[in-house]
């Protein structure tokens, strides 16, 4: 079979990426351009500024992940660009560059959903793995565990009904005074300090999630408490969090009867969550997660779906738009 490459475009929030990947599973060039820095002063992304730095920053990206991957435009056999979930103006840098490169050279353009991204993520990192698995994707801007049944089937078993798990760690280091991103300022400081806080877990009959509940209790007990600890603090909201991610990722586990775990997502580059996922291997799970600079978002993982979703078949016109809140199924 003749290697096949794919083009991966990703601007869905503040990174600016563009990838080459062969056969879905080898990663040619990953160049990321983040936007941190620029952001970092007003305490989150600011779409339109996000939109503007996509615009400066693409061509110059693409020029880079080509040069880095020795191959040319020819070479290239889908242009698979983000198309959703996301920031809509974020969005439509990429999406409207993927579309303008196929109809110059007269590629197909194949759309990926950013969640399946993700998900892809973990193909880079373990050649071997194959669907069916378990995904529980966590990033900034959703949460669920997905029932992976083959590359491009997917059924979602339980979501956020409220925050992202993502936005709850942006939040919770916001309040603390921790700034943004927050995440992995929340996983640093918490390597400090004991969980010494019971933080309210809710539980629904389903597999669905709300963290807003964790995320007000940690905000009050803030404001309440004179010369709180904040490293305990943050431990604690990290344990109670993962808990609950543990404990519906057991459920659908048992759903399924599936016993292959695969992490997802920003937030699964959290050392607690990764360790404590880790630990359920000695109870028979197996647990994948993908590399630490794969979690965040990237192209490579772009490009890893789009390789699967041109190889099922998928071809997109030009008229695809940009879906902000585009669902897995
Ligand atoms: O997947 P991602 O890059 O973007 C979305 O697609 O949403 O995820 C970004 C999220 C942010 O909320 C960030 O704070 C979080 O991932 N994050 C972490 C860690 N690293 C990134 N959260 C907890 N611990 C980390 N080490």
């Amino acid at each position: 079979m003749e290697d096949i490459l794919t083009l991966g475009i990703e601007s869905s929030c503040d990174e600016t990426s563009v990838a080459i990947v062969k056969n879905g599973r080898e990663i040619l060039s990953n160049i990321i351009d983040t936007q941190i820095p620029i952001h970092e002063k007003y305490g989150g992304v600011v779409p339109e500024i996000a939109s503007r730095n996509h615009i400066e920053a693409i061509s110059r990206v693409t020029k880079k992940a080509l040069k880095e991957a020795n191959v040319n435009l020819e070479q290239i056999d889908a242009i698979t660009p983000t198309y959703g979930p996301g920031l809509v103006g974020a969005l439509l840098v990429g999406l409207s560059y993927g579309k303008a490169l196929s109809y110059a050279l007269n590629k197909p353009l194949v759309g990926v959903n950013h969640i399946q991204g993700h998900i892809a993520a973990n193909y880079i990192t373990y050649p071997e793995l194959k669907p069916p698995f378990i995904c529980v994707m966590m990033s900034g801007g959703n949460t669920q565990i997905v029932h992976v049944k083959g590359y491009t089937e997917f059924e979602v078993l339980g979501k956020t009904r409220d925050d992202a798990i993502g936005e709850a760690f942006d939040k919770v280091a916001r309040v603390v005074g921790l700034g943004y991103p927050g995440g992995p300022k929340v996983d640093k400081l918490a390597k400090e300090g004991i969980p010494e806080y019971e933080l309210p877990k809710t539980h629904f009959e389903n597999l669905d999630f709300s963290f807003s509940g964790i995320k007000t209790a940690v905000i009050n007990l803030n404001h309440k408490t004179q010369n709180i600890n904040k490293a305990n603090l943050c431990a604690s909201f990290q344990k109670a969090v993962t808990e609950v991610i543990i404990e519906n990722t057991i459920k659908a586990s048992q759903l399924t009867n599936i016993k292959t775990i695969a992490l997802a997502g920003g937030v699964s580059a959290n050392s607690h969550i990764r360790s404590e996922f880790l630990n359920l291997e000695k109870e028979g799970y197996k647990i994948y997660m993908p590399d630490l600079k794969l979690c965040t978002d990237n192209a490579a993982m772009i490009a890893s779906a789009g390789y699967y979703n041109y190889i099922s078949g998928r071809r997109d016109e030009l008229t695809l738009n940009a879906k902000p809140n585009l669902k897995l199924t």
